[in-house]
């Protein structure tokens, strides 16, 4: 394993207040955003849809790194220009979503595991010969009656185990991604209890399986009610709840930590980021960033529905996105 290599990428994915682009829907995923837009679910229109985001002007400015799905790792421009070039050039550094999806769990009624460990290796080969230098795993973890158990956080943190190695090995830096997911009327304190039991299992397996923590970065969920919970937060208290378990939970080996924005819309994504810059500015042990997918594309995709001529505006929507978190990052958005 080359670690300064991962550390150096690690860095590069962490530095100048930027963040990471999630451009990796699967094609259901992304069917199911565009069919929700009024947008034709055909893979000439994800093609098209995935070059208006890595040809948007002056993205490169904002985010350190974008993740793909396979489909675009092999897509190119209109001219031919293959999206990684494109982004290469652009100085954003392309990343793959590696996991093949969060299926039912077999005698866990309710609860999820990720798929994708047969053959990655292989798979990481070719990716790293395609010039990607990071990866994404994620692994789903649900609250209601009786859930989460042991025995399902326990299964996925030993697969985002495996998948970190085998990407270390590879020379790619893992993002590992255990969401805790916002469905469910539960309360904040809920989201809380759960999120860190979570994060120390999976710290607990990292180790044990032998990651490298100065290799990784961790892709978490902030601390939030659950989408259908009467309760309301403050920005400032999910600021600092979300702060003080990540705190009790993440060693400060780990260089970075990027959040998933979760089904949050993207002000509030934003002023939840900005608010732990506020509050936290130069007291945590880790570099503390963003890794959207809809709450940097959603207003981009709205506006495009596919429709040529409206390319340029919706490229200037995902900007200015992009540059309202590189703002939280500093501590000073403004919604
Ligand atoms: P959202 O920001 O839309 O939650 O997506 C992030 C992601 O990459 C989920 O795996």
């Amino acid at each position: 394993m080359n670690k300064q290599a991962l550390i150096e990428t690690a860095r590069q994915l962490m530095a100048g207040n930027k963040g990471l682009l999630a451009m990796d829907e699967s094609t259901p995923t992304a069917n199911k955003r565009f069919k929700e837009a009024g947008i034709p679910e055909t893979e000439e229109f994800r093609r098209k849809y995935r070059e208006l985001i890595v040809t948007t002007p002056g993205l490169g400015e904002c985010i350190s790194g974008a993740i793909l799905f396979d489909e675009t790792v092999k897509q190119s421009t209109a001219d031919g220009k293959s999206f990684i070039s494109v982004l290469n050039d652009a100085g954003i550094i392309p990343g793959i979503k590696l996991d093949e999806g969060a299926k039912d769990m077999p005698a866990f009624p309710g609860e999820k595991i990720t798929e994708g460990l047969d053959g990655l290796r292989e798979r990481l080969a070719d990716y790293a010969k395609a010039g990607l230098k990071f990866a994404k795993w994620r692994a789903v973890i649900s609250i209601a009656d009786e859930i989460p158990t042991d025995g399902c956080i326990y299964a996925n943190a030993h697969a985002l185990a495996r998948y970190a190695t085998l990407c270390q090995e590879a020379g790619l830096v893992p993002i590992v991604e255990p969401e805790v997911i916002m469905d469910g009327d539960h309360t904040i304190e809920k989201c809380f209890e759960v999120t860190q039991r979570v994060l120390h299992i999976v710290f607990e397996v990292l180790i044990s399986q032998r990651v490298y923590l100065e290799g990784m970065i961790l892709k978490p969920n902030m601390i939030l009610p659950g989408l259908d919970s009467t309760q309301t937060a403050t920005v400032e208290q999910v600021a600092d709840e979300t702060v003080k378990c990540l705190l009790r939970c993440v060693p400060a080996a780990v260089p970075g930590v990027a959040f998933l924005s979760g089904g949050q819309n993207p002000e509030d994504a934003s002023a939840h980021l900005n608010a732990m810059h506020v509050q936290y500015r130069n007291k945590l042990p880790w570099a503390l960033t963003f890794s959207y997918a809809r709450a940097l594309q959603q207003p981009a995709m709205d506006y495009w529905q596919g429709k040529d001529e409206n390319v340029a505006t919706a490229q200037q929507l995902l900007y200015d996105r992009a540059r309202l978190n590189n703002a939280a990052r500093r501590g000073e958005y403004r919604a």
